[in-house]
């Protein structure tokens, strides 16, 4: 059924059969608002078909592979960052327990996705405006409480964010999901969350090998959820003076084709952006990295002529 909060109009939709009889109340997760609510009544009515469907829903684009230091998180901020410039309401979800992507956009938080998970704080409460445009739900050493939370249940344990973040979906146009290195239950949840992966690949033979460890896994998740794809493969830190780096972009075509983006060239100024607290948009727009950054966002979005 769909309930209204009656305080800021936001619509839930919740399975009848799991409100306990004994549950009168319920509290909005978007504006923590405690309302009554009724079983098969009053407010209670069934979204109409063409209503749902109407419903805007966010892409949500997962930033995702096991190897570490690859450009993960320099590419779910300017990702993200570059959308919001080109106007889209974009969402920056941080799963890793390095939290560096509030430190890469420069802001002190204070709560974040774990706060969103267990439900000690609500969403109005944990996500905070970064810039025009663009959101973060922070990481942070604290989801090693939400592991350990996704670990100890029974059954379902994998599709814990995914639950907390849903009434988010109508909210955005992309939720962008930067992810740590390795495996962990948090990034079997992230797989069960979003429907798009971007995979950003050093090009160096390590990370090639890694390419096809991470492939097998995401095989894996696929036998339990169709809609997860393998959208883009991200080169990045393309060095030509290298000659290893232009050999492995070619077999990287050559075995993924169209999946293949535009590289990001090794740039320095990308390093450095991240101690200013800067995208590097900000930092230094018209630098290389900035510029592989938009060829990117245009590539994402289906929109050639952006930023023209
Ligand atoms: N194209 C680039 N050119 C030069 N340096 C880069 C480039 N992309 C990222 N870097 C730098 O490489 C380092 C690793 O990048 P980043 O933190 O984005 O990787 P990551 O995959 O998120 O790492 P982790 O797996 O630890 O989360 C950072 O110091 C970053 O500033
Ligand atoms: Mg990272």
């Amino acid at each position: 059924m769909l309930i209204t909060c009656p305080s800021c109009k936001k619509q839930h939709s919740i399975d009848e059969k799991l409100i306990p009889p004994s549950v009168t109340m319920a509290r909005c997760k978007k504006c923590g608002q405690r309302f009554p609510v009724k079983k098969g009544a009053g407010q209670a009515t069934q979204p109409s078909a063409e209503a749902t469907a109407n419903q805007k829903r966010a892409r949500k684009i997962g930033v995702s592979i096991s190897k570490g230091g690859v450009g993960k998180t320099t590419t779910s901020v300017n990702l993200s960052a570059g959308l919001a410039m080109a106007g889209f309401k974009v969402l920056l979800i941080d799963t890793d327990t390095q939290g560096q992507d509030s430190f890469m956009l420069g802001l002190k938080t204070q709560a974040g996705l774990t706060e969103l998970v267990t439900e000690e704080l609500t969403a109005e409460e944990t996500i905070v405006k970064a810039r025009e445009n663009l959101w973060l739900l922070a990481g942070g050493k604290s989801l090693a409480g939400v592991k350990r939370l996704i670990d100890r249940k029974d059954y379902g344990g994998e599709k814990t964010m995914a639950e907390s973040l849903a009434p988010l979906e109508t909210e955005y146009d992309y939720i962008i999901v930067d992810t740590s290195p390795g495996w962990d239950p948090l990034t079997v949840n992230v797989l069960f969350f979003v429907n798009e992966l971007l995979t950003p690949v050093s090009l160096e033979m390590m990370t090639l090998q890694g390419l096809v460890e991470f492939l097998r896994s995401i095989a894996a998740i696929q036998k339990y959820r169709k809609e997860v794809a393998l959208k883009y493969i991200l080169p990045t830190m393309l060095d030509k003076r290298i000659k290893q780096t232009t050999i492995i972009l070619d077999k990287l075509k050559q075995l993924y084709g169209d999946l293949v983006c535009t590289p990001i060239r090794y740039n320095s100024t990308l390093a450095a952006t991240p101690a200013h607290g800067k995208t590097i948009y900000e930092y230094a727009p018209g630098c290389n990295g900035a510029h592989d950054y938009r060829e990117l966002v245009r590539k994402v979005a289906g929109n050639k002529n952006l930023f023209t």
